[in-house]
């Protein structure tokens, strides 16, 4: 399928995961509206958008208040012009044990990383249902496939966002509203080096450039084809 012309909104779009597909989508010929807090990272993404020949835009809100989120992504849905793509990517990733991480730390990254995927799909989603078609993207990670030491927060944050967008999948497939759930192993990023959980040697670990890749041709496909789940994972890290 041709890309071309299609808006497409990223959350989490000024760096890592999120910044490496917007730049692709836009190879594409794709809009692009990016969101986060870091307005620097935002404007410095938007000008390198530009800089391809697409419309870019930026809204900065935190995924974790339903207000901002509605307001961020309608300002975007107008300044596009509308909206056929959620990239639903934006996330944390606290690492601790059960007992030492604080309660209110393991509160934060469920708000962020399940509350913030639902606040942005509610939001896109009447924009797509008016067109009768659409994608959605929702990251979540192998982590929400299974739990383990040192990840409770995040493992369990993942593992609802999977459960969440299967849910997606089911209600909305009947408008033409393809949701993809993406559950990616680790691949070099801010979160994932300055986590610990790679060095990110681009020799051998999966750099954002080829989640990137995997999300244009999934989003490529014929529109009768629903990829409805998968994983990537490093070759021999
Ligand atoms: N890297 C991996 O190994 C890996 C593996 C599996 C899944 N994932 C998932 O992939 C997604 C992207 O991860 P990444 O590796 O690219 O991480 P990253 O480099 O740490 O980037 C995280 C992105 O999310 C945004 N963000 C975080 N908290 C936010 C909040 N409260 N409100 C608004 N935006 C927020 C950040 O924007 P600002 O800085 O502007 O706030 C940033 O753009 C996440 O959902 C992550 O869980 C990553």
């Amino acid at each position: 399928m041709n890309l071309k012309g299609k808006n497409a909104i990223v959350t989490g779009g000024g760096r890592g995961l999120g910044k490496a597909v917007a730049l692709l989508l836009a190879k594409e010929g794709v809009n692009i509206g990016i969101t986060g807090r870091n307005e620097e990272n935002l404007k410095a993404t938007v000008a390198e958008l530009k800089a391809i020949g697409v419309k870019a835009s930026y809204a900065i809100f935190s995924m974790d208040e339903e207000s901002a989120v509605q307001k961020g992504i309608a300002d975007l849905a107008k300044d596009l012009s509308g909206v056929d793509i959620l990239i639903n990517n934006a996330g944390i990733g606290d690492f601790g044990s059960i007992e030492e991480m604080p309660t209110e730390t393991w509160e934060q990254v469920i708000k962020t990383n399940l509350f913030g995927v639902y606040y942005a799909a509610k939001a896109v989603y009447p924009f797509l249902k008016e067109k009768g078609a659409g994608d959605i993207v929702n990251v979540a990670s192998t982590a929400g496939l299974k739990g383990g030491p040192n990840m409770s927060a995040y493992a369990a944050s993942k593992a609802a966002v999977v459960s969440l967008s299967q849910s997606m999948m089911a209600e909305w497939r009947k408008q033409n509203i393809r949701v993809i759930t993406l559950t990616p192993s680790t691949i070099a990023s801010d979160m994932s080096i300055q986590g610990g959980l790679t060095d990110g040697n681009p020799d051998t670990v999966l750099q954002p450039e080829d989640f990137a890749e995997w999300v244009r041709d999934i989003l490529k496909m014929n529109r009768r084809a629903l990829i409805a789940n998968g994983s990537i994972f490093s070759t021999n890290p």
